[in-house]
């Protein structure tokens, strides 16, 4: 065995394993020298990229806030439930792709030994069940009624009845189940409601940008820890100019960050009422052909029938080409939403391409889906998803006649494909690197670089002296854009060097000449 916290070779299996004093565990991040690695589908957005990150969510502020959407921040963890409920429990990323633990809170039941502290337990139980502050899961009722079996029975079987009670006691499930977070609009709704925004005026418009987790399997452009800025429309309304002026702001946004070779998909898969039919009509043809189909889409035919649609497999694309489309089976309403919708966006100048497959995979959408596809990403290429989701709000416990629409975009898809179209932005790097020498120079250094930080200016000030050879060299390497000289001379008569580094052009000024001549420089774009 290794010294506590020491990682090892496991001699077995040959896997490295880190010893923790306890047990042996799996750390498969860790490198063979006992280095820490990111968890497999997680990644640093390190300083280099970052900038990129900042300035595409700092646009989507911009772009949102004037089309009167306003940031939301919700918790990263939400009670497990109320994803199962909204996104569906059938769906992919509710049954498989959930990071879900349970969290057991400060409840200590510690261990009762005589008659009367058994009793008392028995008492603190049954009354937290009562009160249902015990999760009412089928094993925790079993175990309620076996506690207080044993203890009706410790007085006349002693030890036994004693040891059940303390068995039962510790297999009682007394957590929450929590998950974190696989999308924000589960989370959006029941803010949305807990808040009791619904009586806002007008409908509320709600936009988010964070991190997202799914247990995917981890490939380009997809990520166990991944990022959306995302947006939602809550409201008595489901007028098909919110879905128009939804996707234009989107697109807005996308010409904004330079993301231009994208497709917009839209399609409409009906409501409460239209689309179980459909859906009754799809499985009767699938069964029909379930022989020729994989064993996901055959599974799918009877859990999640609609995704059989989404299947990328080539031998399935013309069977599903020859199945029934959502398009013929929608009510009368849904029909004229639908067309409204198309209006909406030629009235707007939208491109987009009907896709009748587009089904999405959580389970709340009704009526409007869509997707917007990037070049540049493989199989991974939709870098945002959305939809209507009308009955949600009812679905989760609010109010009734509360409709909902909403998107995400990818960011880390998003970012990906404008990297590979290299059409990036120039963003403000580093700007004046102070070169100083001298014990009288120091001090005008420190000033001078306060004095334009309170700017704006980004100013690199070398904590220790350095030849101006050495200083000039490392603001180059830094990418800086000027150096600023500060040397004896400089400071007894109260002036500064300023070095252009890009073409070494060299000027001094006065301390006021300096703060107005760096201001017009950056007004012009230099
Ligand atoms: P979604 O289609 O599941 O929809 O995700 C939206 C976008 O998030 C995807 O188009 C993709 O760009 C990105 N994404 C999803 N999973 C991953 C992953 N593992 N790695 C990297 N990027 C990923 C939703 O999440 C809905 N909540 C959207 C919505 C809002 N519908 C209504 N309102």
């Amino acid at each position: 065995m290794g010294q506590r916290g020491t990682p090892g070779l496991h001699a077995d299996s040959g896997l490295l394993v880190c010893f923790d004093g306890f047990a042996a565990r799996h750390c498969p991040e860790m490198t063979e020298k006992g280095q820490f690695r990111a968890i497999k589908g997680t990644r640093d957005i390190l300083p280099a990229d970052s900038a990129l990150w900042n300035w595409f969510e700092q646009t989507a502020r911009d772009v949102f806030e004037t089309y009167g959407f306003r940031d939301i921040r919700l918790p990263v963890f939400e009670e497990t439930v109320l994803f199962a409920r909204s996104i569906g429990e059938e769906t992919d990323v509710v049954a498989k792709e959930m990071y879900t633990f349970e969290d057991r809170g400060n409840v200590h039941v510690g261990y009762p030994q005589t008659v009367e502290e058994i009793v008392r337990s028995n008492e603190a139980v049954q009354a937290a069940w009562q009160a249902g502050r015990i999760p009412r899961t089928f094993d925790n009722e079993l175990r309620v009624g076996l506690i207080q079996n044993a203890c009706d029975r410790v007085s006349e079987e002693g030890a036994p009845a004693l040891l059940r009670f303390i068995a039962e006691l510790h297999a009682l499930d007394l957590g929450d189940s929590i998950t974190l977070r696989p999308e924000a609009t589960a989370g959006s709704v029941r803010a949305y409601i807990e808040h009791g925004m619904h009586t806002q005026p007008g409908n509320v418009k709600l936009y988010y940008i964070g991190p997202m987790f799914r247990r995917e399997r981890p490939q380009k452009g997809r990520y166990r820890q991944f990022y959306q800025v995302g947006a939602e429309v809550l409201g008595p309304s489901d007028a098909p100019a919110i879905d128009a002026e939804m996707l234009e702001m989107l697109l807005v946004f996308f010409d904004r960050v330079g993301l231009t070779k994208t497709t917009l998909y839209i399609n409409s898969i009906g409501c409460h009422e239209c689309r179980p039919k459909y859906v009754e009509r799809l499985r009767e043809e699938l069964r029909k052909v379930k022989e020729q189909l994989g064993a996901d889409s055959q599974r799918r035919i009877e859990t999640n029938t609609l995704r059989v649609l989404d299947s990328k497999l080539p031998h399935e694309q013309a069977i599903i080409e020859k199945l029934p489309r959502i398009s013929e089976h929608l009510c009368d309403a849904c029909r004229e939403h639908f067309a409204k919708l198309k209006e909406e966006l030629k009235l707007r100048n939208i491109a987009y391409q009907e896709n009748w497959r587009l089904v999405r995979g959580l389970d709340y959408y009704t009526r409007t889906t869509f997707e917007v596809t990037a070049a540049g990403l493989g199989s991974q290429n939709a870098v945002c998803g959305g939809g209507r989701y009308d009955g949600l709000v009812e679905l989760l416990g609010g109010p009734a006649g509360i409709k909902g629409i909403g998107f995400a975009i990818g960011t880390d898809r998003a970012i990906l494909s404008l990297q590979e179209s290299g059409k990036l932005p120039a963003l403000r790097g580093f700007e004046v690197f102070i070169a100083w020498m001298g014990a009288k120079a120091y001090p005008v250094a420190v000033a001078i670089a306060r004095k334009l930080r309170a700017r704006g200016f980004s100013v690199e000030l070398p904590p220790e002296e350095m030849k101006f050879k050495k200083s000039l060299g490392l603001a180059n390497k830094l990418g800086a854009r000027y150096a600023l000289i500060i040397g004896e001379d400089e400071a007894a008569s109260g002036t500064y060097t300023l070095k252009r580094l890009v073409d070494a052009q060299q000027r001094k000024f006065s301390e006021g000449e300096l703060l107005e001549h760096l201001a017009s420089e950056r007004g012009q774009g230099r």
